[in-house]
């Protein structure tokens, strides 16, 4: 089949389903794919939609994380698919929820019982393990107000598991560089400094995004050489000093906003993932110059193809859905479902 009837194929199914139908696809996913979205959003504002979507099968164009969260999110009846199950999230396998506990456990046994918070590009059992100690889930959207809310129940916190968007976040919200401290979880958590986990009040998962890392704070002094007057906007999973040397940083809707309210004749370069970046220096172009700090892709991300959506959707019926072993399900969506409630206040 070629490109146009692939195209042609999934929008008649599309059309056939009707409302019984929903396609989610994040920012990062390609354009072929995008097109086909009834919903296109970032992380925050995809979960919030979920839970008042009615469509009795929900797919989910993204990595697996996000699709899980959906699963979680989704009512009864409701059956929620990913059109690549293979994309996973590089960050969110960086803490394994067995690993997550040993440390949480290891930390409440030197008398440090922190209260976990969770970026949401993390697995459905770390969300449990996280729900079931009383903690949250954050995304890079919400990461302030979750960390504030955090650590107003005064038991310090372990911001897992993206180690950058847990500084950047403590930057922008004053939190002293002395207290916090990025834990070193090698050895199955033997090697945690307890002295200065106990030190410290907010304690950083070592765990980071390798796409987001690449942007780095002397590529941004190399375009503002090349291009005085230019503006540069980060996303927060870049390092703090990337984040520092930007004009602006933010999810990937700020990112989307910043761009929309900049005047006729901007230039501006953006630090975050391919995809997004050549969709909106194409929706501008003529208006405002946009460029990309530099060309990094989520390899996870183009996993989600036309072909894969198109066999999904030739199969709905019959294919598995996206589960979550009940005893997760639980605790994952109580860490979820503060989220929610603490962002929305
Ligand atoms: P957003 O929270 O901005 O959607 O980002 C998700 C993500 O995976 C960024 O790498
Ligand atoms: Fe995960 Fe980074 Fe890909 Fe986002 S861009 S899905 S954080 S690997």
């Amino acid at each position: 089949m070629n490109d146009a009837s692939v195209t042609q194929r999934i929008t008649d199914i599309r059309r056939a389903r009707g409302e019984s139908l929903a396609i989610l696809a994040h920012h990062y996913q390609r354009d072929a794919v995008v097109a086909h979205a009834d919903i296109l959003g970032d992380s925050l504002e995809l979960s919030r939609k979920v839970a008042g979507l009615s469509a009795r099968d929900i797919v989910f164009c993204g990595v697996f994380f996000m699709a899980e969260t959906a699963a979680m999110l989704a009512g009864p009846g409701q059956r929620v698919h990913i059109p690549a199950p293979d994309a996973a999230c590089v960050m969110s396998e960086m803490a394994p929820a067995a690993l997550v506990e040993r440390v949480l456990t290891r930390l409440a046994a030197a008398g440090r019982d922190v209260l976990p918070l969770t970026y949401v590009n993390s697995s459905a059992a770390v969300k449990a393990v996280v729900g079931a100690r009383g903690g949250s889930v954050c995304t890079s959207a919400n990461a302030g107000k979750m960390l504030e809310w955090a650590l107003d129940q005064g038991r310090g916190v372990l911001f897992l598991p993206d180690k950058m968007l847990g500084q950047n976040t403590c930057n922008a919200l004053g939190v002293p560089v002395e207290k916090r401290c990025i834990l070193d979880v090698r050895g199955g958590g033997e090697r945690l400094d307890l002295a200065a986990a106990a030190s410290a009040e907010v304690l950083f998962w070592p765990g980071q995004c390798v796409i987001h890392a690449r942007f780095k704070a002397r590529d941004i002094a190399a375009v503002r050489a090349a291009h005085p007057g230019v503006k540069v906007v980060v996303h927060p999973e870049c390092a703090p000093e990337t984040v520092q040397a930007a004009d602006a940083a933010g999810s990937t809707s700020f990112i989307i906003k910043y761009v929309a309210e900049a005047p006729a004749g901007a230039e501006i370069v953006i630090g975050t993932e391919i995809n997004l970046v050549s969709r909106l220096a194409r929706r501008y172009q003529g208006e405002k110059t946009i460029r990309p700090l530099c060309v990094s892709g989520c390899s996870n991300m183009a996993k989600g193809t036309e072909e894969n959506l198109l066999a999904l959707l030739e199969t709905l019926d019959t294919a598995a859905p996206v589960t979550v072993p009940e005893d997760v399900r639980g605790p994952a969506t109580a860490a979820v479902a503060k989220m929610l409630e603490v962002s929305a206040r």
